[in-house]
């Protein structure tokens, strides 16, 4: 059965994607949706049309969830046209001065459940599939106190970057998305809200655009695709 994988569903950019999904990618027969809260991941089930949608309530920072998921895989043996990595998080604070959960929980989330998510359905995603990693325009530009957060996103650039190239034989293309500033969930998680000049003085793209132009660049193939109010972070990266 033609699937989608979507990590990260429950709110924001992640809930777009499965919105938008049948729009770029009508041959999505099944998707799968990932997150913490089930009962979101539910409404939205209920709320998907002309698809069979499965909510799968995992926390990617456990790392239980990758044996939940690759049991999943091995007994349905999904055929994959699209894998989104949309699950992130990012808390505002210096290295050294903030809670070492929070510091390494970006990393938990943000690089090794990407990485793990990626690794285990690689086998499944079909000829002519995508993969599409939510990255960062924080990913081209290191910035402080979003320190550990900015690093994570430039391994998510980088790391698509590289799997491009591992997967262009297998005909299946891999982008990272590099939105700026969304008003989602994300900056009252990460305590961003009222407490940092850089997201009060950027410019905010829009989720619902985001995602739309996300999904094209995927379909298209691109391997980094950044909205155009920040094209110009993206430096000499590959388009
Ligand atoms: N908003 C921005 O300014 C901005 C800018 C650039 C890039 N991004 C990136 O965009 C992506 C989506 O973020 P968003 O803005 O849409 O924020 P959001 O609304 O907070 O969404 C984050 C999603 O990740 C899920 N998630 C968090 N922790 C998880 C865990 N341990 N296990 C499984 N799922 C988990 C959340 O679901 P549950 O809580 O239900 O688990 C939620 O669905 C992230 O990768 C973020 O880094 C955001």
């Amino acid at each position: 059965m033609k699937t989608a994988i979507v990590t990260g569903a429950s709110s924001g950019l992640g809930r777009e994607f499965v919105r938008q999904l049948r729009t770029y990618f009508p041959e999505v027969e099944r998707c799968w949706l990932i997150a913490r809260r089930a009962e979101r991941l539910e409404e939205l089930a209920a709320g998907s049309e002309g698809m069979e949608v499965q909510c799968l309530p995992l926390d990617l920072c456990d790392p239980m969830s990758f044996v939940a998921y690759q049991e999943k895989l091995t007994a349905e043996r999904p055929e994959v046209v699209l894998l989104v990595n949309n699950a992130g998080c990012g808390y505002l604070g210096r290295v050294g001065e903030t809670e070492t959960a929070l510091q390494t929980r970006m990393v938990d989330l943000n690089v090794r459940a990407l990485t793990a998510i990626t690794h285990m359905t690689v086998p499944f995603v079909a000829v002519g599939g995508r993969i599409l990693n939510v990255s960062s325009i924080a990913s081209f530009c290191p910035n402080p106190r979003m320190t550990v957060y900015s690093s994570t996103k430039a391994y998510v650039s980088s790391f698509t970057v590289g799997l491009a190239e591992e997967l262009k034989e297998r005909g299946i293309t891999a982008t990272a998305v590099c939105p700026g500033p969304m008003a989602t969930e994300f900056l009252e998680v990460g305590g961003i809200t009222g407490r940092s000049r850089t997201f009060e003085t950027l410019p905010y793209c829009d989720q619902v655009q985001v995602a739309g132009g996300a999904l094209r660049a995927a379909r298209a193939g691109r391997t980094i695709y950044t909205p155009t109010l920040f094209t110009s972070f993206t430096g000499c990266w590959p388009s």
